[in-house]
């Protein structure tokens, strides 16, 4: 399974998505046209959008309406907006291989990008004439969890006194939550019954709190197709899974001492090599990949009660996918 093989097979519900994107976007400010025509010709791997066309599908024999296009576009805009604004927030340079809208434009440019798609997005949800208000909802829940997940993690930043609740929570709220948001959006807009959005709910949960947890192994792992500076959690004070995995196995005194370590990382930048290397000798990775093979486990789990089908079989193996993905 490849995104581009998940797309092939969406056919004309695919080719609608990406239409309705471009043409939401479309301005006559020329900075803007250009930089949106750089972002859509450079797209990342659409996961969002794909997983949600395909819950459509999933829940209703096949079938999507103009609700499940407006919703899938919805959830890639909105996406791009957080990493438009994430950029900027942790002061990235490199996105899918480039140079970050943030380094070329500058972070007010950025960040007021970002606010154009984002609210292009919503504009695609109000269009809908029956689920516009609860699907509002349902992204405004996502959004202050966006806003809550990444204040949240510059606050444990200051301290690095993070835990693995935190670090639950954290990633919970930058990034399942709009995995949350794109399958129920995606199933509302067939009118799923009720026992499938809510196992649907499950399912994008549990995917998106694999797929942060394996972005943070492969910020570790120094992969160099992954198209971002790796390296980059660590240098920002943010103790992610990895390194609360190599924690488990030391006394107090010692999670305490690599934790200074970590608070003074900008004035002793050789800490950085001296805590990965930590991270490795712990087997810090290997414990995060554990958790990240339970959570694929429990999304596939969580399909159980869908009526078998294609659709079904590439949900699978999307919640596959995030687990060996190397980008
Ligand atoms: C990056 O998401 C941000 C995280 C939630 C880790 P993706 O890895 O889905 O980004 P693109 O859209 O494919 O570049
Ligand atoms: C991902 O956070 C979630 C967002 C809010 C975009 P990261 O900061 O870990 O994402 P990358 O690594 O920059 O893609
Ligand atoms: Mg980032
Ligand atoms: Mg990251």
């Amino acid at each position: 399974m490849t995104p581009d093989g998940i797309r092939k097979f969406l056919g004309k519900d695919w080719t609608e998505t990406e239409a309705l994107i471009r043409s939401s976007l479309g301005s006559d400010i020329d900075l803007l046209n250009t930089t949106n025509e750089a972002l859509l010709s450079n797209s990342g791997k659409q996961l969002r959008p794909l997983m949600s066309l395909l819950v459509a599908r999933a829940c209703s024999g096949g079938s999507t309406t103009e609700d499940s296009i407006r919703f899938a576009a919805a959830s890639e805009m909105l996406h791009n907006a957080t990493l438009l604004h994430d950029d900027v927030v942790d002061g990235s340079t490199e996105r899918r291989g480039v140079p970050t809208v943030m380094s070329v434009l500058g972070g007010p440019a950025a960040v007021l990008i970002g606010d154009y798609w984002l609210v292009k997005s919503m504009e695609n949800i109000l269009a809908s004439p029956t689920h516009s208000e609860e699907v509002t909802r349902i992204f405004s829940k996502t959004l202050s969890d966006l806003a809550e997940g990444e204040m949240l993690q510059l606050q444990k930043a200051a301290c690095c006194d993070t835990d693995e609740e935190d670090y639950y929570r954290i990633i919970y709220s930058k990034t399942a939550s709009l995995f949350e948001a794109t399958g129920l959006s995606a199933a509302i807009s067939v009118d799923a019954p009720s026992a499938l959005v809510e196992a649907i709910r499950a399912y994008s949960v549990s995917l998106g709190t694999a797929f942060q947890i394996k972005d943070d192994i492969l910020d570790y792992s120094g992969e160099p197709k992954i198209g971002k500076p790796t390296g980059v959690d660590l240098g920002e004070q943010k103790i992610t899974l990895p390194l609360l995995g190599a924690l488990r196995s030391v006394d107090g005194e010692e999670d305490a001492a690599i934790r200074r370590k970590v608070m003074q990382i900008h004035d002793h930048p050789q800490f950085k090599d001296e805590i990965r290397s930590f991270v490795f000798s712990h087997s810090g990775n290997e414990y995060a990949s554990m958790r990240l093979d339970e959570y694929v486990e429990k999304a596939v789990d969580a399909l159980k009660v869908l009526p078998d089908s294609k659709e079904k079989n590439y949900l699978v193996a999307i919640a596959e996918f995030t687990a060996s993905r190397d980008r």
